[in-house]
Formats: structure tokens, sequence, C-alpha cells
């Protein structure tokens, strides 16, 4: 039996009082996954597991033609709550569609771009959606994968100082969940060599994008906090210039690609 937890809390795994680091890691995953995907006036495009539609809606906003596939009744009627004010001029809103990922209802290369952002890991079947992904998208079209990395520098360090404070100085564990643990409602904990291997099978892969490093690094976000806005904000630029650099440290990786030939 599938089981998707609709009513989850999601303050385990994103802070809910967003301090400077989320707020730019999020916000620079949105920029840079949308944008991968090339929107434009005309453009069909797919956002796999679109939770509360505002990446669907955004794009809708630039003329693509957008659809939004969730699983789940209550984020589609959340996504049409949200989207309730018209868009201006002639735009159309997107279209909500219920469907699993890795058995998308929509026809071989019906789209020029599919895209799923920050959901690939709550899915059973990863990699049956990405081949989905590829089979709906035309020859020659995109596909992009936003996915968070839990092999990033942060999780390093931050494990290399939980084992010097377990094994070391024998302070026994820190209570409550850790940052490089997965959290409970995901069903695959991604590093860049899994990425890569996953959608490597049904994605020819032409770019691999790292965003924002430090994430979740013990001491990171107090200090941002601490340090005057645009001095917080020229080092989560080098910091970020550094993940695109060395995308295996990276807080998050976009994949982009295009669907392998079909046979
Ligand atoms: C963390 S949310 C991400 C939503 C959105 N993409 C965003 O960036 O805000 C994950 C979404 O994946 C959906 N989901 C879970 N399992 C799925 C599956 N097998 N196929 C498609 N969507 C699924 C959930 O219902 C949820 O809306």
């Amino acid at each position: 039996m599938r089981v998707v937890d609709l009513d989850r809390d999601m303050s385990d795994v994103i802070p809910t009082n967003l301090a400077r680091d989320s707020e730019y890691l999020f916000a620079r995953m949105t920029d840079v996954t949308l944008a991968a995907t090339r929107p434009e006036r005309g453009r069909r495009v797919l956002d796999v597991g679109s939770g509360v539609g505002q990446d669907s809606v955004a794009l809708a906003r630039t003329g693509a033609s957008v659809v939004g596939a969730e699983p789940s009744a209550r984020m589609i009627a959340m996504a049409q709550l949200f989207q309730s004010a018209p868009l201006p001029g002639e735009l159309l809103g997107p279209r909500w569609v219920r469907g699993w990922a890795d058995a998308l209802p929509f026809a071989d290369g019906s789209f020029d771009a599919a895209f799923c952002k920050g959901a690939l890991d709550h899915f059973d079947d990863p990699e049956a959606a990405i081949a989905e992904m590829a089979r709906v998208t035309r020859e020659a079209g995109l596909v992009v994968l936003a996915i968070a990395n839990f092999d990033s520098l942060a999780c390093r360090v931050a494990r290399a100082l939980d084992r010097l404070r377990e094994d070391w100085l024998a302070l026994g564990p820190l209570r409550g969940r850790r940052g490089y643990d997965t959290p409970s409602d995901h069903f695959t904990r991604y590093e860049l060599a899994l990425m890569r291997e996953q959608a490597g099978r049904a994605v020819e892969i032409d770019r691999v994008i790292g965003i924002s490093l430090g994430w979740g690094m013990p001491g990171w976000t107090g200090m941002l906090g601490r340090l005057p806005a645009p001095l917080a904000r020229v080092l989560l630029q080098l910091a970020d210039g550094i993940a695109r650099l060395a995308p295996s440290l990276a807080d998050v990786v976009v994949l982009v690609g295009r669907p392998r030939a079909r046979s």
C-alpha cells in the first residue's frame, strides 16, 4: 500500500523561522530550477510532485502552459486556493492533475520540459518517476531534477563533529533529529553519485548545478544572523560560488538533461 503523509509538519526538516541561509537556499533552488526549464510563452512545462503549486503558478506567469501533477487531493485543493486570484492579462493558470510520478497520466512527448523540485526523495520509486518524466518529455526537451544532498559539506562537518563528541569526548549522542539524518518521510538518502546513477538511466545529463554551501553546519546560521545583512549576503554568494564549482559538497543539486533516445 502506498502511504503519503499529507498532514505532516515540515518544521523538523525546514526551519519555520526562515534564517538568512535558509531563505537564500530556497530562493536560489527555486530560481535555478525554474530557469532551467527555460519557461516562455506557450512552452509546455510539467511540475511533478507540485505540492501547493507555487512553482507552477510562477511559471504560468511567464506565459508557459503548465501542468502540476500531484497525488494528493489536499495539496491540489491548496494549490487551487492559492491560485484563486486570476493571472494578469490573458495568462492561464496551471492545470492540476492528480497522479503518481511513476505512472504519469500523459502521452509520450507531451511536454517541452518536466521538472521535479524537492520531491524525488519522497517518492517510493524515484527511478520509475524519472523514467516517466523522460517519457512524457519530447525528444530534445528538458528534464530538471532538484534534490537535497545528504552528503553535503555541511552534513559531513556536522557528522564529523558529532563523532568527535561521541567517540572522543564520550559526551553521548545529541537528542533529536540531526541535520544529516534522512527525514522520516524520505524514501531515499541522496548524494551526487546516486543522483547521477538514477537520473542517468533515463536522462542524458547535460549540467549539474550545485546550490548553496553550509546549510545546517554548526555555527553557520548564527554567524550569518549576527553579521550586517550585506556582508551575510556576500558570504552566502561566495559559498554558493564554491557549491557551483563542487556540486558534490552543495546543499542542493540540480540536474538538467534530455530524455535518452527511446527505443
Ligand atoms: C516536499 S513536497 C515538494 C512540493 C513542491 N515540488 C515544492 O517544491 O514545494 C513533496 C511532494 O511530493 C508529493 N509526492 C509524494 N509521493 C509522490 C509520488 N509518488 N508521486 C508524485 N508526487 C508525490 C507529495 O504529495 C508532496 O506534495
